[in-house]
């Protein structure tokens, strides 16, 4: 971890108020410093109350398109105009709710970078693709296309998150051992290519991450730390995984 600067990032997912930020956003920015990165996604409306209290924010997603008639979708200008300075992408609720393909996530990060967000590509296998042996090649795809559409440069101003679909919101953690082979599986994957900046590439994990666990998970070698749900609405909890980061 001691290479990569560690993040803790916070998905509040379509959970949260205005009296979440009031308080929550005091223990983040108490928490951040300059040895660790601490952003929150919460939802879109809730974006500017967090972004004006100093917490470093982000889009749960963003659109593909530049601005037209795309009733109900957001614009990544506009995200990028409120101050946030991430948004993530293919977070698997999008894929396997919204249906998002590959493609779609590869083109929502081409957006967000063109206009100066810092994409999370989400990526992750779901419980019968890993019992199925397909871990490697599932993970391998939804890098492939980012890598496709915009050349393995573009993974330099990014950050990805592996979040095993099984281990979201089920309390069902990827050990440090199953995390940690999957986090060098993707670095390896880039250091073939280029190892600057597999070595410079941030790694989340994210997964049913607690208080508990992360300090194990963030210990090992290719985790740089942890994209949390649940635990990221408990100003305790989650100050305390931050601490662990
Ligand atoms: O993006 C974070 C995530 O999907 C993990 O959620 O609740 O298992 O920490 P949770």
């Amino acid at each position: 971890m001691a290479i990569r600067k560690p993040m803790v990032a916070g998905n509040w997912k379509m959970n949260g108020s205005k009296e979440l930020v009031q308080q929550l956003s005091d223990a983040i920015n108490n928490v951040k410093s300059a040895e660790i990165d601490v952003v929150v996604f919460p939802p879109c409306p809730l974006l500017p109350m967090l972004t004006a209290t100093g917490v470093t924010t982000g889009s749960q997603t963003v659109s593909e398109n530049k601005p037209g008639a795309f009733t109900g979708e957001v614009d990544a200008q506009l995200i990028k105009d409120l101050g946030c300075q991430y948004t993530l992408v293919g977070h698997s609720e999008r894929r396997s709710i919204y249906g998002e393909s590959n493609d779609t996530v590869a083109a929502k990060f081409a957006r967000a970078q063109q206009v100066g967000l810092t994409p999370i590509l989400c990526v992750g296998e779901s419980e019968q693709q890993r019992e199925q042996g397909q871990t490697e090649l599932v993970v391998a795809a939804q890098i492939d296309a980012v890598i496709d559409k915009l050349g393995l440069a573009a993974l330099k101003d990014s950050v990805i998150a592996y979040e095993p679909v099984w281990a979201i919101g089920t309390g069902k953690t990827a050990s440090p051992e199953q995390a940690q082979h999957v986090h060098k599986f993707i670095r390896d994957k880039i250091a073939a290519n280029s190892s600057d900046l597999a070595q410079g590439l941030t790694i989340l994990y994210g997964g049913s991450v607690n208080e508990k666990n992360s300090e194990l998970l963030f210990a090992q070698p290719d985790i740089d730390g942890g994209l949390i749900g649940g635990a990221s609405l408990k100003a305790d909890l989650f100050t305390a995984i931050c601490e662990s980061a």
